[in-house]
């Protein structure tokens, strides 16, 4: 478990640590609602148009999962490393996450970027065919120095993604993920879903797992 810790006192908080790392982990009490952390990131923004802001994440069946999720694909069982809102796009620049009840169901997080310079530079001219809310769009799994990394929404397009995305999905099984579990519910974590990819341990020992989350469009 990582156990680097900022204690969250006040806004403006600190950014230092996210700017640098693409993650933070603060300490911060649960007086403050998640939502004005968000706020002193950026813009809050729902993960579809007609959903509230805050979300609860919580291990559904897949017979009780939205459509089109991960649980209703993968049920309680592992999610694999992805970025969030795939299929926007322009994805939201971060995501923040706190506990609602204690859970040894971790959050994994890796680089995607550092992990990209490992890889074939073909990659960063591949295309990839992105099932978006109302039509497919096509687009790059890198753009600058941001990635866009959701298989569930993504499929390549040409060979050369083809070869990517296997290339990339290999070096995600070889990479070990910093690990979040969620034991002190007093932790917020804040990630840059442009840099750095997430995903979730399998949850069939712990389905009352819950967190709340709420995404972000940083201040321009
Ligand atoms: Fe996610």
């Amino acid at each position: 478990m990582c156990t680097w810790w900022l204690n969250f006192k006040s806004l403006p908080m600190d950014h230092s640590h996210l700017q640098l790392h693409g993650w933070v982990r603060l300490s911060v009490s649960r007086d403050i609602p998640l939502i004005e952390i968000a706020r002193s990131i950026g813009e809050p923004v729902p993960p579809r148009p007609d959903r509230p802001i805050l979300r609860e994440l919580r291990p559904h069946n897949p017979i009780e999962a939205e459509s089109g999720s991960l649980s209703a694909i993968l049920g309680k069982m592992e999610f694999p490393l992805h970025t969030d809102c795939a299929y926007y796009r322009r994805p939201p620049s971060h995501i923040l996450f706190r506990a609602l009840s204690p859970s040894s169901v971790a959050t994994r997080i890796v680089d995607g970027i550092n992990l990209l310079e490992k890889c074939n530079p073909r990659i960063f001219s591949s295309i990839f065919r992105v099932r978006g809310l109302k039509k497919y769009f096509l687009c790059s799994m890198i753009n600058g120095n941001r990635i866009r990394w959701d298989p569930n929404c993504m499929s390549p397009a040409d060979n050369m993604a083809e070869s990517a995305s296997v290339e990339f999905a290999n070096l995600l099984q070889e990479i070990q993920p910093i690990r979040f579990d969620w034991q002190e519910t007093e932790s917020v974590l804040i990630i840059n879903n442009r840099r750095m990819l997430h995903g979730r341990e399998s949850a069939t020992d712990d389905p009352n797992r819950l967190l709340e989350s709420i995404l972000v469009h940083e201040k321009l």
